[in-house]
């Protein structure tokens, strides 16, 4: 009888024990905004002085920032990933296509790391720091702040090579391609449009939109979308066959400034990369591209809707994952 009890008791417990966890695993997918409220209250403004000296010396670098949490998130969610260093063993992700001689700011970051540990130790993840740091580096250029919502953990190891080519859109993709690639995390027609004006800031190099300069899809001629005298001043900067590296602001009217100009821009075929100019073109997207040109306000409003909801992609959050001591690596095991 007394055997009967235990076993039923036991049989309780880990039930209630089990729903207890399923609860602690429901609540740790949600980030938010307290998140550091009682273990690093002043984590967000030790983020802003590190990126604001940053952005100080080199103004670019907000754009910089702000692409390392966008290529973070859309590859395995947002785990700080992207910012693992190859080692030995593994090849990590800033080698892949779509990083490699590109991505950039990782110096900022490991400043950020460092000034953040020395403050709040083994607290605060190298993925919330990206988050933190782009709506720093965004408010710090003229465009919109948001509530950041924080709790993020770190990956344990960096994604595939093959996951970041297939989960970073290709700028010579079509659109229905890349809004895939956003439906694929979770996000809407309205999010590809709206987060694609983070290229209000920001330079490209040639080798990103050359394809569209001097022989169009095979065509012997340059893409027909792109405004004659913007083209002229395109092909300066990137004569065929040279200067692969050479750089252009992707907004060319007022490249370090967060405004809504690169959709004006767009309207008048000033798109730098294809995927750009392809928002006037099809009809998903045009409708959207047109309210943003007529609407910074509007656009300010749905970006930082949409870049909360890009910054919820996939956490790690709970006991998954680990808090890195150091961004570039993961813990010793
Ligand atoms: C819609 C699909 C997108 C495509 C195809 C795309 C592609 C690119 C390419 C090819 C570059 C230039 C890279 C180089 O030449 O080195 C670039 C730069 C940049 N991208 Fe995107 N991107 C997209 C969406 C986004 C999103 C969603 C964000 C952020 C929310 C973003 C932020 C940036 C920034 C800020 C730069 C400039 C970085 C710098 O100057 O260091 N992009 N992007
Ligand atoms: C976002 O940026 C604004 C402007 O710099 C700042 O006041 C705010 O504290 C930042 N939010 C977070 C959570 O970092
Ligand atoms: C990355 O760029 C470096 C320097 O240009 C180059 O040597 C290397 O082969 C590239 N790596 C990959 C994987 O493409
Ligand atoms: C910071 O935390 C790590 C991991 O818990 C620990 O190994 C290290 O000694 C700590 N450093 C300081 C200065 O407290
Ligand atoms: C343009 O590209 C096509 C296909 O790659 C090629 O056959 C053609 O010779 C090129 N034309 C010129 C003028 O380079």
């Amino acid at each position: 009888m007394k055997d009967i009890m235990l076993v039923v008791q036991t049989a309780v417990l880990a039930t209630a024990f089990s729903s207890v966890l399923m609860m602690q695993h429901a609540c740790a997918q949600t980030l938010s905004s307290s998140f550091y409220e009682y273990s690093c209250p002043t984590v967000a403004a030790i983020v802003e002085g590190v990126v604001q000296q940053a952005v100080q010396a080199e103004t670019r670098m907000a754009a910089s920032l702000l692409r390392l949490h966008f290529h973070d998130c859309f590859v395995h969610g947002c785990d700080g990933s992207v910012l693992l260093d190859d080692t030995f063993t593994v090849t990590g992700e800033k080698t892949a296509l779509p990083n490699n001689n590109s991505l950039r700011g990782f110096e900022v970051v490991d400043n950020i790391k460092t000034a953040v540990e020395s403050v709040c130790n083994a607290t605060v993840s190298c993925a919330d720091i990206l988050a933190l740091a782009a709506n720093a580096s965004v408010t710090l250029v003229g465009g919109p702040s948001w509530t950041v919502l924080l709790g993020r953990r770190d990956a344990t190891s960096p994604a595939s090579v093959s996951e970041v080519n297939s989960a970073l859109p290709n700028p010579n993709s079509d659109m229905t391609t890349i809004i895939n690639q956003f439906a694929a995390v979770g996000l809407t027609v309205q999010d590809t449009v709206v987060l694609s004006g983070a290229h209000t800031i920001g330079q490209a190099r040639c080798v990103s939109f050359n394809s569209r300069l001097y022989n169009f899809s095979g065509t012997g001629s340059p893409d027909p979308s792109i405004n004659p005298s913007y083209l002229q001043t395109l092909q300066n900067t990137c004569p065929q066959g040279a200067n692969a590296n050479a750089l252009s602001p992707l907004d060319v009217s007022t490249g370090t400034v967060f405004d809504n100009a690169y959709y004006t821009n767009l309207q008048v075929n000033e798109g730098l990369l294809l995927s750009d100019q392809e928002l006037t073109s099809d009809s998903n997207t045009a409708p959207l591209a047109a309210t943003y040109a007529g609407s910074q306000s509007a656009f300010f409003s749905a970006f930082g809707q949409s870049i909360v909801k890009m910054g919820n992609i996939s956490p790690l959050t709970g006991a998954q994952g680990e808090i890195r001591q150091n961004c570039r690596l993961v813990n010793a095991a």
